[in-house]
């Protein structure tokens, strides 16, 4: 890991110690943000019901204040990547146009521990989200609050390596303290670049579970820190067993086919367990 937080101060190193785990300097980030552009998508509409039980197998998670107030118990230990822009949806004009969209008063009022914010590199509202991070950071610094950059990759975007090492190196550059990208090929070259740590998305849904497991594999092996994931988690037809190969990946160094196993294995056990309630109903 890049020992970029040896200039903060205090609670700055504190709240990054809560999103990477200090004893391995991994991260697994569960992603449910999504429903602030994409609306009520598959496996998020009711996001107490896909949340709750993955909750205690999140290191951190990456959500808007409105689900966060109304479908997570303020109980949780769990630490709060709270996404603060936005302004633009699925069906709209251009999903770059976005703003900072939440306070830095209510983020603490809801003891963020890290604001997420998307920047979209090379869009026509790329110096618009850009200057949206740099703003951002500035409010992080005074309270000691890390900023997540999200590199968002518009349609027309290739996600390669010499774009998103651009996009990744950038967001560094005005002050993220953690970046969230994409895998791609060569991506050392990203990691290389990008003085900060780097955690990569899931991405949509892959059809085969094993191809996401190598992904999350690939991308630790090559210098990410984690993965902030979602989809390929919530969407799977076993979100529990899913997220515990991640984790697998992630902080224990098993390969995608070790991941793989556990995966079937907690999947048997979650059927077993469906038989033993339906014989006692
Ligand atoms: C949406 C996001 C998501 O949090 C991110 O894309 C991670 O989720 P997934 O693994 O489903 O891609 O930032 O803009």
């Amino acid at each position: 890991m890049n020992d970029s937080n040896q200039n903060m101060d205090w609670g700055m190193k504190n709240r990054v110690s809560k999103i990477i785990r200090p004893e391995d300097g991994r991260c697994v980030m569960l992603a449910v943000d999504h429903g602030y552009f994409l609306g009520p998508t598959e496996g998020l509409e009711v996001p107490g019901r896909t949340i709750q039980p993955l909750l205690s197998y999140a290191d951190s998670l990456m959500i808007t204040r409105g689900v966060l107030r109304t479908s997570v118990n303020p109980n949780t230990d769990v630490p709060i990547v709270l996404r603060v822009s936005g302004g633009s949806s699925i069906i709209g004009e251009d999903l770059s146009n976005e703003s900072i969209t939440t306070s830095i008063e209510d983020a603490i009022k809801l003891n963020a521990t890290c604001l997420a914010l998307s920047i979209f590199v090379a869009s026509k509202y790329e110096h618009q989200t850009l200057t949206a991070l740099s703003k951002l950071v500035d409010e992080g610094e005074k309270y000691g609050i890390p900023v997540l950059a999200v590199t968002a990759v518009g349609k027309e975007m290739t996600r390669d390596a010499r774009y998103l090492s651009l996009a990744c190196r950038i967001a560094a550059e005005l002050g993220a303290h953690v970046v969230k990208t994409y895998y791609c090929e060569n991506f050392e070259r990203v990691v290389e670049g990008c003085p900060v740590p780097v955690v990569i998305a899931g991405g949509k849904k892959l059809s085969k579970e094993i191809d996401a497991l190598e992904l999350a594999y690939n991308a630790i092996e090559q210098g990410a820190v984690g993965v902030d994931m979602g989809r390929n988690i919530w969407q799977s037809d076993h979100p529990i067993a899913m997220i515990k190969a991640v984790r697998a990946i992630v902080h224990n160094n098993s390969d995608a086919e070790e991941a793989y196993n556990i995966l079937l294995k907690e999947k048997e056990k979650e059927t077993q367990q469906h038989r033993i309630i339906k014989s006692v109903d």
